[in-house]
């Protein structure tokens, strides 16, 4: 018997989020729609002695940044025990809380950001196999069945009938069809059918002491308790339980009874699994007094940067210790150009590295927009090297882009944060931010950790081509003072809430710098844009008077970045241009700077930084800007509409 609770009707804008994607089914060489399948998403799955289902919630709510459109939870306890939500994890748990909860010590749960087909509680994971079967199993799913309509269609040729439009609940009628009495058999047999994307949770009614959990290509990892394992995305929702863990492998599928595991390929092959430490602080996922992740983060960032440099620079002697590069330090020292890719957040920081590549290693540089560099058709000549730079290591433009470019003869190197995500895995050499976890959905401190990284990066060239020790110790010395710089900028929280309390009913800002600071401008408008749902733009402060500056009228804000370096006075210019046309102006300005104050109506003042280093501090009143306000319109901060922390989907 199964019971199967929903919540909640359909949102009326479930219609207007219904996308459609193509893929190639490989079985029939077809171009499919997907309908309701899910690339990025949280999965959480238990087996224990305790109750699963507070371990399940609280996992999902870890894992909720992965995705908030729905979320689901299925629990064996005699029956298979389901419910399913649209929105978010709360509801889910209120919803489960009015059935008098469900009581069994093995589940599974699901939280989904949709891709395609509607958020709906339907499309909702769990999904189980047929209804003949008796809804037997039930699984959760991340990524993309690429042939399942050829599946589905062999399916419903043996009289399956579907419940929902998603992948998922294909795979799980495939595993039910296959089961003879064996979950970890039937798993195995179903995803040697399967091509594209996986990592799963399966449990089978009859069989309540097991649960099958399997990948390939999206991330799955398990923590090891006393009598029972936790399976999560990511390490977040394991290590309130367990610091013991391993991540699964590729194409590997693991059983877990309450005391003990094995791990096979599909095809039943023995393979190892090394349980290991987490190097994981539960501090760092935690709120602690802080109200939004966001906030906490922008504050950690003196912090976070301090452990990014600890052990890497040495002031005295100018050297630069980058221990996942130092092997291939000759290549990229006689490198012939560097590209840098990203996007979002992390593009603005893939500019402003090439910028220091070009200054302080000497070499030709640019960036790109992964996902138009993946197919402009690049030019990758001998010497070509492609830095992929990611906060989460899983961006699927980013990563195709590095495949792109490996595959025309690229020397790869990533800058992400989460170790041994999959861009660290699959480029030839890389350096991490150490930045520690960031949960809130707009990035922040990940973002000087990649400025202070790409820095780092190209002195590490520079010192080995022409940059002379002394320069370079003395550049670290500065590097160094980063940290306490940016703690002194962060005291102007205060000032910039009340500053931008005058201006919260404006509908439209535009974000104007020059050269390094032009990409903080770029980043100050995609933070309010994402956060408040203002429609902010950014650009370099020259190219306004060739079409913007016609939007400049006495109702809009113009923020500029206006800090003492050598395009300080043509950034005043720039400002002339605005106050002569009724435009507020918004600065953020050297320490000591008086002039500026008689020319803008709000001056963020911060420490006076060399030129190259200003983006670590002018990027701070633009990211307290864009929180305090998202706080003052009443938005969900750690949660914008519609977005994603990483975005696997191309
Ligand atoms: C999403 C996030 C952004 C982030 C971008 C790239 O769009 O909302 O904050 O900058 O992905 O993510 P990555 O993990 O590759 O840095």
């Amino acid at each position: 018997m199964c019971r199967q609770v929903h919540g909640g009707i359909e949102p009326a804008w479930a219609v207007t989020l219904t996308f459609r994607s193509t893929v190639v089914d490989v079985a029939s060489g077809r171009r499919n729609h997907l309908f309701g399948d899910l690339i990025m998403c949280g999965i959480v799955a238990y087996i224990g002695k305790r109750h699963a289902l507070p371990v399940l919630i609280e996992g999902l709510k870890r894992l909720e940044y992965r995705g908030y459109d729905s979320a689901g939870v299925a629990i064996l306890d005699g029956k298979m025990e389901i419910a399913k939500s649209i929105g978010r994890v709360r509801k889910l748990e209120e919803l489960v809380e009015k059935t008098g909860g469900f009581k069994g010590t093995i589940g599974i749960a699901h939280t989904r950001w949709a891709t395609h087909g509607g958020v709906t509680d339907r499309n909702a994971h769990p999904h189980c196999d047929d209804k003949k079967l008796g809804h037997n199993i039930a699984i959760i799913h991340n990524g993309i069945i690429e042939n399942y309509s050829s599946l589905k269609k062999y399916l419903e040729e043996k009289g399956h009938t579907f419940e929902s439009e998603t992948d998922t609940e294909v795979l799980a009628h495939l595993i039910g069809e296959l089961y003879k009495g064996d979950l970890e058999k039937a798993v195995q047999a179903a995803l040697r059918e399967v091509t594209g994307a996986y990592a799963i949770a399966a449990i089978c009614k009859s069989e309540p002491d097991v649960l099958v959990v399997a990948r390939k290509g999206s991330p799955l990892m398990v923590g090891v308790g006393k009598d029972e394992y936790i399976v999560a995305s990511d390490s977040s929702a394991i290590v309130a339980h367990t610091t013991q863990a391993f991540t699964l492998a590729d194409y590997t599928v693991a059983k877990l009874t309450r005391d003990s595991f094995r791990t096979s390929t599909v095809d039943d092959v023995p393979v190892d699994a090394q349980v290991k430490e987490l190097e994981f602080d539960l501090a760092e996922i935690e709120l602690g007094d802080f109200e939004h992740f966001m906030l906490k983060e922008i504050y950690e960032q003196p912090g976070a940067l301090r452990t990014c440099l600890k052990g890497r620079v040495d002031t005295r002697s100018g050297q630069i210790v980058l221990g996942g590069v130092l092997q291939h330090a000759k290549m990229l020292a006689t490198a012939r150009s560097v590209t840098f890719v990203g996007q979002g957040t992390a593009l603005h920081a893939c500019m402003i590295a090439s910028y220091l590549m070009e200054e302080l290693g000497k070499v030709n540089a640019d960036w790109d927009y992964a996902s138009e560099f993946r197919y402009r058709n690049p030019i990758v000549e001998e010497g070509t090297v492609v830095v992929a730079i990611s906060q989460s290591g899983e961006t699927a433009d980013t990563l195709a882009a590095l495949q792109e470019a490996k595959q025309r003869g690229a020397f790869s190197l990533g800058v992400v944060n989460v170790v041994g995500s999959t861009i660290s895995r699959e480029t030839d050499a890389g350096v991490y931010l150490r930045v520690g976890p960031e949960i809130g959905v707009a990035s922040t401190k990940a973002f000087v950790g990649q400025v202070m990284v790409a820095t780092m990066l190209a002195l590490f060239v520079g010192r080995r081509r022409y940059l002379s020790n002394d320069f370079v110790s003395s550049f670290l010395k500065s590097l160094e003072q980063i940290p306490d710089a940016i703690e002194r900028t962060l005291k102007l929280s205060d000032k910039v809430k009340a500053s931008v309390a005058k201006y919260i009913d404006r509908e439209n800002w535009l974000f104007l710098g020059r050269g390094l600071n032009w990409p903080v401008a770029l980043e100050g408008a995609l933070k309010l844009k994402e956060l408040s749902y203002i429609h902010a733009e950014g650009m370099p402060a020259a190219e306004m008077k060739h079409g913007p500056i016609a939007l400049i009228d006495n109702g809009m804000p113009c923020v500029f970045i206006a800090t003492k370096n050598s395009q300080y006075e043509k950034v005043l210019s720039n400002i002339q241009e605005v106050r002569s046309r009724g435009g507020h102006v918004i600065a953020i300005a050297t320490e000591g700077d008086e002039h500026i104050a008689t020319m803008a109506e709000e001056v963020f003042y911060v420490p006076d930084v060399p030129e190259l280093l200003q983006p670590l501090v002018t990027v701070i009143p633009l990211q307290l800007l864009a929180y305090h306000a998202a706080v003052l319109r009443g938005k969900d901060v750690d949660k914008p509409r519609n977005l994603a922390k990483s975005v696997t989907v191309e």
